[in-house]
């Protein structure tokens, strides 16, 4: 009887290729650490390998070997894949339930408190920095309180220093405010001039913008409030567990941690450690 050959050897042929890529994937990263000190090595494989694949076509190149070879010896392709790689996607008052629970549930906190520093890491363009001001400043804690704003990505700090931001999102960001339990006219927060608008100044006054890896660099303060949203679902576990020691590490004991929607203390080495504030809208306090 014949044996049929393809079928046995199909599997053999692919699980090669998967090996290689995987190789130029590990490769391509080791080189970007080394050559810029970026570490995208513990990222979460699926989307970090749609996006350089993304980079590799963009740039016209056929392998992720070519592709590593242009980012060795070309800074600006860097910096393109960084803005790749640093899914900036954010908006004001983003999912307005959480800021309405903030507003009940932690700011009567920070009312007990003389001073409060919060950090707020992967801000983005600053969309949530000025959500958090608008609230805060709602409430009458705006002016104790310092907020730190960090990103790794230069570029989008770049606009979240100057506060300006198309005038279309601003509909969609007023209903966000009213929902987000707002007290005032949303539209007194800014100036509207052609297709953009500027935030008021007086939002950043107590605001600290600075370039930060959560992946790399060391805690820089301690903190009462920690707000990291939609960040953490692009680490791989184990940069995951990494980025929550270093929160653990940098919260007072009765700090505040408030993470995305779809991101959870549940299951990492620290969820005894905290108590939920409110489960739907993770926010939870360091007890321990
Ligand atoms: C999807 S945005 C979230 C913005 C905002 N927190 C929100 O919820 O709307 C994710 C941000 O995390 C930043 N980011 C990604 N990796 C980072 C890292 N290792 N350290 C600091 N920020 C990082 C990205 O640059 C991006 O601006």
């Amino acid at each position: 009887m014949a044996v049929p050959l393809s079928t046995p050897a199909e599997p053999e042929a692919v699980a090669p290729e998967r090996e290689l890529e995987q190789l130029e994937i590990e490769l391509l990263l080791e080189a970007i650490f080394r050559r810029y000190g970026l570490d995208f090595r513990q990222y979460a494989q699926a989307s970090l390998k749609r996006r350089l694949y993304r980079r590799m076509h963009a740039e016209g190149l056929e392998t992720l070997s070519e592709l590593q070879n242009r980012l060795l010896h070309d800074p600006p392709c860097m910096e393109r894949l960084l803005v790749d790689l640093s899914i900036n996607v954010t908006s004001m008052f983003r999912d307005p339930t959480f800021y309405l629970t903030f507003r009940e549930q932690v700011v009567p906190m920070l009312r007990t408190y003389p001073f409060t520093r919060i950090w707020c890491a992967g801000c983005s363009t600053g969309e949530e920095v000025y959500s958090l001001a608008i609230l805060l400043q709602e409430e009458d804690v705006y002016a104790r309180t310092r907020i730190y704003a960090t990103d790794i990505n230069e570029h989008v700090l770049q606009t979240a220093r100057a506060g300006v931001f198309p005038l279309d999102r601003m509909k969609q960001y007023t209903q966000n405010y009213i929902r987000a339990g707002g007290k005032g006219d949303f539209s007194e927060y800014y100036t509207a001039a052609y297709d953009s608008v500027a935030f008021s100044r007086a939002l950043t006054e107590n605001v600290v913008f600075a370039q930060h890896n959560l992946a790399m660099d060391r805690s820089f303060n301690e903190f009462n409030v920690i707000v990291c949203r939609n960040v953490m679902i692009y680490f791989d576990k184990a940069l995951q567990d990494h980025v929550h020691t270093l929160f653990y590490e940098s919260l007072e004991t009765f700090g505040i941690l408030a993470l995305g929607h779809k991101e959870s203390i549940n299951f990492t080495r620290y969820a005894g450690r905290y108590e939920e504030i409110d489960v739907d809208e993770r926010i939870y306090r360091k007890v321990a």
